[in-house]
C-alpha cells in the first residue's frame, strides 16, 4: 500500500529538526506540500527547506506569542489557497524542579502549557474554521507516552501539556467528525532528538532501551510514518485514536 499525499497541504509545527523534520521530510517523499513551522534556529530551518525544494515553504513563529500564531495560520492559508492537513508537532520539556520559588516554576509551568497546548489549541480553532468552510479536513497533535504514564517531578507541566493535547483531540473528533473533520493523537515514547539528549548522555543509550520492549531505540522516522498514515486519509475511521510510538515501554 503506498502513502499517497500528492497536493496535500500540510502544515507541520516544529519542523527545523529532530521528528518535525522527519514528518515534513516524509510528506514530501509521498507528494505532499509543507508549510513549515520553526522558532529559532533560521539556518537550520533553511537546511530542511533547501533540501525539501519547491515543495516546501518556511515561516518564523514564536509559540509563546499567542498573536503570533493567528497570524502563522491565516499567512500559510493565504499562500497555499487551502490547508488539508495540521501536524501540532512543536514542544519544547522545561526540566522544572517543584523545589523552586513559586515565581520560576509558575513561569516554567505557563510558558510549557503556551508552547506545547496553546498554541496548538488555537491553531486547531483555525483550522477547524478553516476546513469547516471547505469539506473538511485532517489534525494530528503529537502528545506524548507521559500524558498517559506521568513524568517525573520535574516536567510535569510537560506531561500535563501533553494531557491537555490528548483531551483536544478527542473532543475535536467527536464535535467535527460529521463536518468532515478527522484527529489523532500520535504519542510518542523516547525518540533520539535533541529534545531526548540530555537524558541519554546523562544515563547512557543502553539504559535509554533498556526501558523498552524493542532492541533499538525510536528514530523521528518511526513517528513520522504513522503520521503520514494518518494524514493520507487511510485511518479516516479511527478519528479520535491515540496511537502510540513507544516501542513497547507503556501498553495501555
Ligand atoms: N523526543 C522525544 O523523546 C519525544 C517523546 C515524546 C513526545 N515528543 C514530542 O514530539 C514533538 C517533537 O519533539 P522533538 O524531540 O523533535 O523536539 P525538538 O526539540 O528536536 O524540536 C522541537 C521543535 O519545536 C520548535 N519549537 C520549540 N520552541 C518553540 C516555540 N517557542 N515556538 C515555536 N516552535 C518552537 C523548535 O523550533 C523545533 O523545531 C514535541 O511536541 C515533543 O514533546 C518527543
Amino acid at each position: 500500500m503506498h502513502i499517497n499525499l500528492k497536493n496535500k497541504n500540510v502544515i507541520v509545527t516544529g519542523a527545523s529538526r529532530g521528528i518535525g523534520k522527519a514528518i515534513a521530510t516524509l510528506i514530501v517523499k509521498c507528494g505532499g506540500n509543507v508549510a513549515l513551522q520553526y522558532n529559532r534556529n533560521k539556518n537550520r530551518a533553511e537546511t530542511v527547506k533547501k533540501a525539501l525544494g519547491p515543495k516546501a515553504k518556511l515561516y518564523q513563529c514564536d509559540f509563546s506569542n499567542g498573536l503570533e500564531v493567528g497570524s502563522f495560520f491565516n499567512k500559510v492559508v493565504k499562500d497555499f489557497g487551502r490547508v488539508d492537513v495540521l501536524i501540532n508537532n512543536a514542544g519544547i520539556a522545561i526540566k522544572s524542579d517543584p523545589e523552586k520559588n513559586d515565581t520560576d516554576w509558575i513561569d516554567d509551568w505557563l510558558l510549557t502549557l503556551d508552547v506545547n497546548l496553546n498554541a496548538a489549541g488555537l491553531l486547531c480553532k483555525k483550522a477547524i474554521e478553516h476546513f469547516r468552510k471547505d469539506g473538511g479536513g485532517v489534525i494530528i497533535n503529537i502528545a506524548s507516552r507521559a500524558a498517559f504514564r506521568g513524568d517525573t517531578k520535574d516536567y510535569m507541566a510537560y506531561a500535563a501539556s501533553k494531557g491537555g493535547m490528548v483531551a483536544l483531540t478527542r473532543s475535536i473528533a467527536r464535535a467535527y467528525g460529521k463536518e468532515g473533520i478527522k484527529a489523532f493523537v500520535v504519542a510518542p515514547g523516547f525518540v533520539r532528538t535533541e529534545m531526548a539528549k540530555d537524558f541519554i548522555d546523562a544515563y547512557g543509550e543502553d539504559y535509554a532501551i533498556s526501558d523498552i520492549a524493542l532492541n533499538r531505540m525510536t528514530e523521528p522516522e518511526d513517528v513520522a510514518r504513522i503520521v503520514a498514515f494518518l494524514a493520507s486519509g487511510l485511518a479516516d475511521h479511527a478519528t479520535g485514536g491515540t496511537f502510540d510510538v513507544n516501542a513497547g515501554s507503556y501498553v495501555h
